[in-house]
Formats: C-alpha cells, structure tokens, sequence
C-alpha cells in the first residue's frame, strides 16, 4: 500500500504539511507524471473562484479533466448569488451537494479555512488574500526539485513584495523545513510581515532582510521574483511608489553564476523583463505547466484514488 498523507484532507495552509508529508507528495507527483491514470472517472470538482487567476483555475479544470472527472464552477461571484448577499458558508454548504472535491480562491485571508469548516469535502486553497497558496509552493518545489534534483539546502532570493505576496508566504515556510539560506528583497514596506517571520524563527532559518538586489551573492541558487500585488494595496499612490523599484532585467542577472534557476509565479507585469525567457535558468512556463501534474496528484490524492 503506498502512503497517501492527503487522503480526505484539506489542503488549506502549507504550515499544515511537514518535511517528509512534502516529499512524499513531491514523489506521488513524480510518480504521476510518468504513469497518468484516469482515476477520478464519476467524480466532479467544484472550481469555485472569487477572484481573478488564470494558472490556478484553469490547471485544475484540466487536470479534473485528464483524471476523467468532470468540473463545474465560476470564474468570479458577480454571476453567483454571492453578489445578492449570499454568504460564504451557504455557499459551500450548498457547492457540497454538487460535487466531491472544492477549490476555492477567495480575496479573503482565511476564507479558504472557513469553508474548509463549512464542508466535510476536501477543500483545496487555490489562494486567500496575502495569506497562503499551498497548491502553487508544490508546483514550485516540484519544478525545482526537477531542475536541480533537489530542494534540500538552496539558497533562494525572494525579490519584490514579500508582504502581500501569498506564493512567498507558503513557499518561505516550506523551504524553512528544508534548511534553505534566504535572502529577502524588498522595498521597507513591502517586507515580509512578522508572522510569516516566526515561520522562520521556528526552523531557525538564515535570512538576510535588503532593499537591493545587488547585495544578494552571485551564487544564489535560486531568485524568486514576484510581482507587486497592485490590488492588495489600500493606497494607490504607494504601489505607484514602489513598482518601477523591482525590475530584473538580462542585465541584473548577468552577474549570477551559470546554474542560476530563475522563479516567478506568474502573472508578470513589468517586474520581469520578458528577455529573461530565453534564459537558461527561466522556470516560469515549467512552473505554470508543472501545475497539471501535481494538481492531478493533489486531487487524486485527497480522493484516495492514487
Ligand atoms: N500563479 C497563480 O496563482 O496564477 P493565477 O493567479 O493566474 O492563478
């Protein structure tokens, strides 16, 4: 019997997912990707989304679909009954009667816990508010761990905004489990906030806190570069202050060495210069359809049909 730490559960916070539960499901995913099954013939996942994503909703929509599942679901609330005052619980209550299996993402820090609450279905967290993105830190520890057959011991770079930036919450938090070296790069007000800190504390990780990307070591493993979450800010003239400051560029990469690997979530704005594609390092386009697979074995997971 092979070991399936996910089977029933939610999959809310990477905080929820220790050192060898990761590995475990990082090799179900390898394993995934060399013999894909249709395994969740009959079964339906409810792909609730509340606000925008393109990546998130649509891998998981196919990779219900390649498990021979079917989908169904909304891509924002203005056409649900939310928008009539419907609240977030009833409408679990009432998505569970529809389906076997939840993805929610919802602008809302712990929303995805809340209806996690609601339901005994699996509920999966495709990202609440700044909080956390559990289902992106596998795809990218997946993908690194393709790239440069581990994730044990890198030093990684996080540039760009480490307060609202969900993907660096949860993937600051797991990399801290596997004795990673970080670097936070940040303008002072979008420093990472102390929470996610104690995460830190916690796993007694090394990090450095700068505001410039020049003081990082040329021999960083990876840079993690994120976009500045425009819509989590309350003021505009601060994002406005802030967002011309973080831009890598072929020139700012220059100087690290030749295995660099170079990660971004996606979607991008003007933070990552679109040169950068043909870099050998660049992930993103890997990251973005490392999605499928491991969104596959999440799902078939939590179903307790892998
Ligand atoms: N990386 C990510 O979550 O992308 P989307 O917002 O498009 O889902």
């Amino acid at each position: 019997m092979k070991k399936n730490p996910l089977l029933g559960r939610d999959v809310i916070s990477m905080r929820d997912f220790g050192r060898e539960e990761i590995k475990t499901v990082l090799a179900r995913c390898d394993e995934f990707e060399r013999n894909p099954r249709p395994v969740l013939k009959g079964k339906v996942l409810a792909n609730l989304f509340f606000e925008p994503s393109t990546r998130t909703r649509l891998s998981f929509d196919a990779a219900m679909k390649r498990l021979g599942g079917q989908t169904i679901g909304f891509a924002d609330s203005i056409s649900t009954s939310i928008s009539k005052g419907e609240s977030l619980w009833d409408t679990i209550r009432v998505a569970e009667g529809y389906c076997d299996v939840i993805v929610i993402r919802h602008p809302a820090e712990g929303s995805a816990r809340l209806a996690a609450e609601a339901t005994s279905l699996p509920v999966i967290n495709g990202g609440d508010g700044s909080n956390q993105h559990p289902t992106q830190t596998l795809l990218d520890l997946y993908t690194l761990q393709k790239r440069t057959g581990r994730i044990a011991g890198l030093t990684v770079a996080f540039v760009g905004d480490l307060k609202y930036g969900r993907t660096v919450h949860s993937l600051i938090r797991s990399l801290s489990l596997f004795g990673a070296k970080l670097w936070l790069v940040s303008p002072p007000s979008l420093r990472l906030p102390d929470d996610f800190k104690e995460d830190l504390a916690e796993a007694e990780t090394s990090h450095v806190e700068v505001e410039d990307l020049s003081a990082v070591p040329a021999d960083v493993d990876v840079l993690y570069v994120t976009r500045i979450q425009k819509e989590r800010f309350a003021d505009p003239v601060e994002y406005e202050r802030v967002r011309a400051d973080y831009q890598v560029t072929p020139a700012t990469v220059q100087r690290f060495g030749g295995k660099l690997t170079l990660m971004h979530p996606l979607p991008r704005v003007n933070e990552l210069h679109a040169a950068l594609d043909s870099h050998p390092g660049a992930a993103w386009f890997d990251q973005a359809r490392n999605g499928v697979v491991v969104r596959q074995t999440l799902l078939a997971l939590v179903l307790g049909a892998a």
